[in-house]
């Protein structure tokens, strides 16, 4: 994918442990067709070389505020120029002290003083580091000065310590990255989600659920938080990660979701209902385990509640979206349920487009029509049906 199409990023790398991972994220940005300018402070050079950055970019690493290579002289000023953002990844605890008062003796804190462009930073230090009366200061300081802070993630550290210090892992810095990059057009909305299927237990270790994989649900509430929303994620069981930032509750039957989602509704602007919830459940879920007699063994089922008929009957209703998965005769069944449902939009998808793959390729079913979407991945689906969401949103 190309999410950094005509972009320039600075990488800039200071004196942790954690650079090694950055090799990592400078690949994935270099493969999302970003160009990567590194620049390392000196004490980085300690931890990785130059040499590594400049085979994983293809472009000449700077340490030096007197370098000669650049053009003019004048990397400091040059470097930000026209960049899409610096990114500091590790900062260390001096590096965040040193931006927090606007210090530059090298050519790394030169260039922050004197950019032109957004400023990201990945703390990476010991927990008492972390912890300390001077960071926590320091932090504040660069939260107010509108510099983005980027974690730092908690766990296991080098020094031998468990806690708060730990760099983001180069996929989630990528991700964040990308995610700074997504424009805010939900910015102060709050979002609930359900996604992937049920499972309607039949006995303690069988059920009735679907092939749903979940994936449309967790690339939309990852958009929604990209967007800026608050975003809460009811999710049936599947197998995936959880978006960054979203929270997530999971659930199994359709009678779990729909309590989950009654109690997480107040105050939540928007619904969207993605989960394929089972349309049935059995009558009665046996205690033991069913065992087998040789005839045939017929199942009660009886219908479940409608969720997202519930929720836009009500009378303070969020903005409902709803889903309509088809085999066939796709506008009919999509705008029918929207017109039953009473619903401002609709994501519809033939079965074969989207089930369990990667991709998807839906159409948009509202007052105005249909408007179909290019096939693409699904996190970019995602983003198309934040971007129609937010335009409907907009008072005409
Ligand atoms: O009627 P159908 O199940 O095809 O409608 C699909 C839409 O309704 C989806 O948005 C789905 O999440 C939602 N739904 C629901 N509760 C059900 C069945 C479907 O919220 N019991």
């Amino acid at each position: 994918m190309a999410e950094f199409s005509g972009k320039r990023i600075v990488l800039g790398i200071t004196g942790g442990v954690a650079a090694y991972k950055t090799a990592e994220l400078a690949r994935l940005l270099v493969k999302a067709d970003a160009a990567v300018d590194v620049v390392l402070t000196e004490a980085a050079t300690q931890f990785v070389g130059p040499a590594t950055f400049q085979a994983l970019t293809s472009r000449p690493v700077l340490t030096d505020l007197w370098d000669a290579r650049a053009p003019g002289g004048m990397a400091h000023i040059d470097l930000s120029r026209g960049a899409a953002a610096i990114l500091i990844a590790p900062a260390t605890a001096d590096f965040l002290a040193k931006l927090a008062h606007g210090q530059a003796d090298d050519l790394l804190s030169t260039l922050c003083l004197a950019r032109a462009c957004p400023l990201l930073v990945a703390p990476a230090m010991n927990r008492q580091m972390w912890e300390q009366s001077p960071t926590r200061r320091n932090v504040r300081q660069l939260i107010d000065d509108g510099i983005s802070l980027l974690g730092p993630g908690s766990g296991d550290q080098a020094c031998g310590e468990v806690g708060p210090g730990r760099m983001l892992e180069s996929e989630e810095l990528f991700e964040e990255l990308v995610a700074f990059f997504q424009p805010k057009l939900l910015a102060g909305k709050r979002v609930l989600l359900t996604a992937g299927p049920t499972f309607e237990a039949l006995d303690p270790v069988r059920g009735l659920t679907n092939s749903s994989s979940g994936k449309m649900g967790f690339s939309l509430a990852r958009a929604c938080h990209e967007a800026g929303a608050a975003v809460i994620l009811i999710s049936g069981p599947v197998a995936l990660p959880t978006p960054r930032g979203v929270t997530r509750i999971n659930v199994e039957s359709a009678a779990q979701m729909r309590e989950a989602v009654l109690r997480e509704l107040p105050g939540q602007g928007l619904f969207i209902s993605v989960a394929a919830v089972a349309d049935y459940r059995p009558a009665k879920a046996e205690v033991g385990k069913i065992k087998k007699n040789g005839k045939v063994m017929a199942l009660d089922l009886v219908q479940n509640p409608d969720i997202l008929a519930e929720v836009s009957a009500l009378p303070e209703a969020p903005f409902c979206i709803g889903f309509a998965a088809e085999s066939q005769n796709l506008a009919e069944y999509a705008e029918g349920k929207r017109l039953a449902k009473k619903l401002p939009l609709v994501v519809g998808n033939l079965l074969q487009d989207g089930l369990g793959g990667d991709a998807n390729s839906v159409t948009l079913f509202d007052d105005q029509g249909a408007h179909p979407l290019p096939s693409a991945p699904k996190i970019d689906v995602a983003r198309a049906i934040v971007a129609h969401i937010a335009s409907m949103l907009i008072p005409r």
